[in-house]
């Protein structure tokens, strides 16, 4: 009789754990769908949006600097956290290994949901960055890009290109301070198109969309240009910044 007593009481006990593991493991799935659904088309009309303005840009509808302030707006109007939800941030940097010098590139895909353009007109990467290193000190030719830092701090730096000479480019710091999640910066052939940004939390994340061609007929290679600029002052604020080749800007910066 006891021994029976004590048995139902055991079964009890244990159905009592079940229900409610079973209800938390219910409300779990049901708070991550329902919030899956309601976030997805938010993300998917977001890069819709984006991908409409990237078109806008290469096919000259809008100019590059315009294109700047826009991409700016529309990277503000994103919750971090919607976008780390949509890009699966969580598993993307799930094990990661961060490189020694410079930034790893770590390539995120969005989910095909409904409303999400089939075709992108823009490249799209993550920075990965620990502290102490960077994204080195570069230009570029005939392309766009834009910054979003998702997570940690760093300070930012980016400088007109006024001239290029064969070793050297003169140029001119435009920004130099923190950054900090859900802060943006751009990137142009006509505005801001030297950047250098420095892990200086534990890492650093940056969200980055890029597009390629928009200035067509310029002739020039859409790689990175790097350089080093603490060089020469010049007057009225320019710096001679030397050209440098990859492997010495990230033995320099990384
Ligand atoms: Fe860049």
């Amino acid at each position: 009789m006891t021994e029976q007593t004590t048995v139902t009481r055991r079964d009890f006990g244990l159905a009592g754990v079940k229900s409610l593991l079973t209800l938390s493991l219910l409300e779990t799935i049901f708070a991550r769908n329902a919030w899956s659904a309601e976030v997805q088309p938010i993300a998917a009309k977001w890069v819709a949006d984006l991908n409409e303005l990237a078109g806008d840009v290469k096919e000259q509808r809008i100019s590059q600097v315009a294109w700047q302030e826009k991409v700016q707006e529309l990277y503000g109007q994103i919750e971090l956290d919607e976008l780390m939800q949509f890009v699966n941030f969580k598993n993307l940097t799930k094990d990661l290994k961060f490189v020694d010098h410079g930034a790893r590139s770590l390539q995120p895909k969005f989910p095909d949901v409904e409303g999400l353009p089939k075709k992108l007109v823009f490249g799209k990467q993550i920075f990965a960055i620990k502290q102490g290193q960077s994204v080195v000190p570069h230009g570029h030719n005939n392309m766009a890009t834009a910054f979003l830092v998702l997570k940690g701090e760093l300070h930012g730096r980016h400088y007109d290109r006024i001239e290029d000479e064969s070793a050297h480019l003169i140029i001119r710091p435009t920004i130099d301070r923190k950054f900090e999640p859900g802060e943006t910066s751009t990137v142009s052939d006509y505005k801001d198109n030297i950047h250098w940004f420095k892990a200086t939390s534990e890492s650093a994340f940056i969200f980055n969309i890029h597009i390629l061609g928009c200035r067509p007929g310029s002739g020039l290679p859409t790689g990175r240009v790097y350089v080093d600029p603490n060089g020469e002052s010049l007057t009225d604020g320019l710096v001679r910044a030397r050209r440098l080749k990859y492997d010495e800007a990230h033995k320099l910066f990384g």
